[in-house]
């Protein structure tokens, strides 16, 4: 009975504390500047080799990316003046015209005023209750049996002395038994001393502390309904101006950085992107953006695959100029990026306002068929060649396994990494935090998880691993970026 009954204890124990993942919201875990000191800096992105038997394979088939061809000439040079008025000149009628409450849903909401935030929360919210709810009967059911244990050591108590009135009749029969008798009523009255009060006290303690998470939940729950109480209405007026992509929105004269209708053929659906129309003479379209933490980039492949995120804010202006978080969804990403060259521009900045970018001539992403091998070429910038070149901490194979270009796309329910496939526990997504073309595994995690503030520790990592918005040839692996993004445009000479 007592080693059930310790055995319980321990199950339990684990138990409540595994319930207690569900706090990675808390809001007062903030990296201190001091946490630049002790970080750790030896880089992270890889999964070195165990001796051994195991073997490293970089050599996967890699299409090359689309480049020649001839979709756009150069612009133009006669300078249609930009502005409002060359918009209003197209009259083709939008199939989403008249504001963004009648936009399409699928690429999350327009105007965002924390409702996403909301539905995570009151999603977790969910699942603390029931595990609460649970803990409360446990804890009783605890004090209970620790009860029936009182009784038992009391009987115990009882029959002992009878035992030493019979011993005292009877010395030499009763010797052997009584010795047995005396041992396991000092190890249970030991226990219910000692061991069971302090294990409720845990228990007590586990369940105090998860009062305290539900009610700060409750209270941003609250404050995240006042907000949410009106439905998006924000004037946004989805702009006269559409086209193929945001190259062909530049040309027929959108060319403010906003959000847009595109189309890129005839048989897909319009939907709405952020067309960034001014770094570098504009027509870039913004196929991922991190910039605040407010969106969660640990998704399924499904979603990946659709897209997800907020396109663009409205700040007062009549129009959505600022952009959201978002993945614009890898079959749009493929589709665009198949019709021609095409250039991809990766932008980032630290938590000091520091600028660097990296950029490629060439960008092609295959159809989910191949799993949306990612594949890059033609690099220029400052941020440092991550994608084709790895990590230039590490060396040798080390730094191979850093590198994207040529990667199948993994999520963390669809691993395609190069990281002893098929075996479930080396999962490069599951321990890196998001979507991404993972090797073994990254030298670039944009899709990572956000900590603000920039330099993190693998202690407050999930799983130990850099799993941050980390770009290592600029950062290294201890420091999460505080925005990134990803613009395409066609790629065409003499720009
Ligand atoms: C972090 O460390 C780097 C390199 O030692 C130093 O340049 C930087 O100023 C430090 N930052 C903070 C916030 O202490
Ligand atoms: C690769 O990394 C492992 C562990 O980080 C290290 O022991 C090994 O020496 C590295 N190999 C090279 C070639 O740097």
């Amino acid at each position: 009975m007592k080693t059930l009954l310790l055995l319980y204890l321990c199950v339990f124990a684990v138990w409540a504390q595994d319930n207690l993942d569900y706090d990675d919201y808390d809001t007062d875990t903030k990296p201190s500047s001091a946490a630049n000191k002790t970080t750790t800096v030896d880089a992270r992105g890889h999964r070195p080799l165990n001796r051994g038997r195991e073997t490293y394979n970089p050599n996967r088939y890699t299409p090359p990316p689309i480049s020649g061809g001839n979709r756009y000439r150069g612009r133009p040079t006669q300078t249609q003046t930009p502005g409002r008025g060359s918009q209003t000149e197209e009259k083709v009628e939008q199939p989403e015209a008249g504001g963004c409450t009648h936009a399409s849903e699928e690429m999350g909401v327009l105007c965002p005023n924390g409702c996403e935030l909301k539905t995570a929360l009151l999603k977790q919210e969910r699942t603390i209750r029931t595990s609460v709810n649970e803990l409360g009967p446990q804890v009783d059911e605890l004090s209970r049996s620790s009860n029936n244990v009182y009784n038992y050591v009391h009987s115990m108590s009882s029959s002992l002395r009878e035992r030493q009135r019979v011993f005292n009749e009877n010395n030499n029969v009763v010797t052997r038994y009584t010795d047995r008798v005396e041992e396991q009523h000092a190890y249970i009255k030991d226990t219910v001393d000692t061991v069971f009060p302090s294990n409720i006290r845990v228990l007590q303690g586990v369940l105090d502390k998860i009062k305290q998470k539900i009610q700060k939940l409750e209270k941003a729950i609250q404050a995240q309904r006042e907000e949410c109480k009106e439905p998006c209405k924000t004037k946004c007026p989805i702009p006269v101006v559409s086209g193929k992509e945001c190259e062909d929105i530049y040309r027929r004269g959108g060319t403010d950085s906003q959000m847009y209708i595109i189309q890129p053929d005839s048989f897909t659906t319009p939907y709405k992107v952020f067309c960034d129309q001014s770094t570098q003479n504009g027509g870039w379209l913004l196929i991922q953006s991190r910039l605040d933490g407010s969106v969660d980039f640990g998704r399924r492949w499904d979603e990946y695959r659709r897209g997800f995120g907020n396109i663009a804010f409205d700040v007062g202006k009549g129009h959505c100029e600022t952009p959201g978080e978002y993945w614009l969804g890898n079959d749009r990403i493929s589709q665009i990026t198949k019709m021609g060259p095409t250039e991809v521009l990766i932008e980032m900045q630290d938590w000091a306002g520091d600028k660097v970018h990296a950029q490629y001539q060439q960008f092609t992403i295959q159809s989910e068929t191949s799993n949306y091998v990612l594949a890059v070429n033609g690099y220029s910038g400052n941020a440092g060649n991550g994608l084709l070149e790895g990590s230039l901490e590490l060396f040798g194979e080390n730094r191979t396994m850093t590198i994207h270009n040529g990667m199948m796309f993994s999520t963390y329910d669809r691993d395609n990494d190069n990281w002893n496939p098929g075996d479930p526990s080396k999962q490069c997504s599951r321990e890196d935090g998001g979507g991404w073309w993972y090797n073994r595994c990254h030298s670039a995690n944009p899709n990572g998880r956000y900590y603000i503030g920039g330099a993190y520790t693998k202690h407050m990592a999930k799983h130990g691993t850099d799993d941050g918005v980390v770009w290592m040839n600029w950062k290294g692996s201890w420091y999460s970026l505080k925005a990134i993004s990803m613009k395409i445009r066609p790629f065409f000479q003499s720009r």
